[in-house]
């Protein structure tokens, strides 16, 4: 077992500084943060730790070497100077996927086939065996992916994308994904004894991730992932981190939590979804439209992802909506409001003028998180 690994946790346009903060809050220090990924150095247990723990990254890979690379002679010798024995048994299978931007070596197929071959000659010298290798094992991606002639190999740790916590049963037309819901609720300074409501919750992603949130559940705890197969990390260490999930959750954490969706369907699907994540009737679910929203608590947070009136023949309608939630939020001065949207006249259209806005991608669309911080008692 390496004493030491170097670990990127992958990250969405615009996450990379929540992804950043979620890893130190781990207890992982040396925190390098770049376009898309946060690379960082711990000791194997932080493989099971991250994997289980960080809502926001989309993946985590485990790095194998970090290279210039002009030719394919030094893409080739160069891999194969990499200690890939120490990750890769003699009968794991390890396909390879690439990707090369702004590179000499621009031919992804090729870099591919020039990878595994290196691969392959260093685990048969290593391993001792003079036939083909069998690749009848455990799963090892492997990833060569070239920037600006560097080329980084990594393996994938998670398997499945990390956005794929095992409890969505259903989905509307526009599910959020789950790392940018998370994303929503920590960018918020809601805290699990206010109130929070989604008033289009849709398949209900962000209040069941609130609700994990506030529960502090691990949301990889109904999971599997690709490296619980690997058999140089000990069983033990992924027990450890499964009992530290467990002993750290909240199950006794009051919560209120609600989401509404003008669609009963979403309803259903949204109660089905909360049940698979093991939350129970913990949150409220209730068939509304947002005119009908007349909130009653006092210092709520609202989090939601609304129709955008993308499509023709929406946007009135969408605008309509964006109008009602308005003027139902200005009788409720003491509720802080957050909206993802990609309408440009959002804030016009609302009625107020945003305290802060910040630029996310909700997959390829592009939009604004609008916040709107309500006013806290003197
Ligand atoms: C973009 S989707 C929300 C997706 C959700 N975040 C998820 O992860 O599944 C918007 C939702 O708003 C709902 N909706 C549309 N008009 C509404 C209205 N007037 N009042 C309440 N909900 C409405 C739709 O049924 C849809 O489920």
């Amino acid at each position: 077992m390496p004493q030491k690994v170097t670990l990127i946790a992958t990250a969405a346009m615009g996450l990379e500084a929540i992804v950043a903060q979620e890893v130190k809050n781990l207890g992982y220090k040396d925190v390098e943060v770049e376009n898309g990924r946060v690379t960082f150095e711990a000791d194997v247990s932080a493989i099971p730790r991250a994997n289980l723990w960080l809502r926001t990254a989309d993946r985590i890979k485990l790095q194998v070497g970090k290279f210039k690379a002009y030719s394919f002679d030094e893409l080739f010798e160069k891999t194969k100077a990499l200690p890939w024995e120490t990750y890769i048994p003699e009968d794991g299978e390890f396909p390879v996927i690439g990707k090369s931007v702004k590179s000499k070596l621009y031919s992804v197929p090729d870099c591919q086939s020039i990878v595994k071959k290196a691969i392959v000659e260093r685990l048969k010298q290593r391993h001792g065996i003079a036939s083909w290798l069998k690749e009848d094992g455990a799963f090892y991606r492997v990833e060569i992916a070239l920037h600006k002639d560097t080329a980084l190999l990594t393996i994938d740790t998670s398997g499945s994308g990390l956005h794929k916590r095992g409890y969505r049963t259903g989905q509307g037309e526009a599910p959020l994904k789950e790392t940018l819901a998370a994303a929503l609720v920590q960018l918020t300074n809601w805290t699990p004894d206010k109130p929070f409501v989604d008033p289009f919750c849709g398949s209900g992603t962000i209040a069941i991730e609130a609700a994990l949130i506030g529960q502090n559940i691990a949301p990889g705890f109904n999971r599997e992932f690709a490296s619980e197969e690997w058999d140089w990390i000990p069983q033990k260490v992924w027990d450890n981190a499964f009992q530290e999930a467990e002993d750290h959750a909240k199950y006794d954490q009051p919560l209120d939590i609600t989401g509404y969706d003008i669609d009963h369907r979403m309803i259903e699907i949204s109660k089905a979804n909360a049940m698979e994540a093991g939350l129970g009737d913990l949150i409220q679910w209730k068939q509304m439209q947002v005119k009908d929203l007349r909130p009653k608590q006092e210092n709520g947070y609202l989090v939601s992802n609304p129709p955008y009136g993308e499509r023709i023949g929406e946007r009135e309608e969408v605008e309509a909506m964006y109008r009602d939630l308005g003027s139902i939020m200005r009788d409720h001065p003491s509720w802080s409001v957050y909206v993802l949207t990609s309408h440009s006249n959002f804030e016009k259209i609302y009625g107020r003028q945003a305290s802060k806005k910040r630029k996310l991608f909700n997959g390829y669309i592009q939009t604004d998180y609008y916040q709107f911080f309500g006013k806290r008692p003197k």
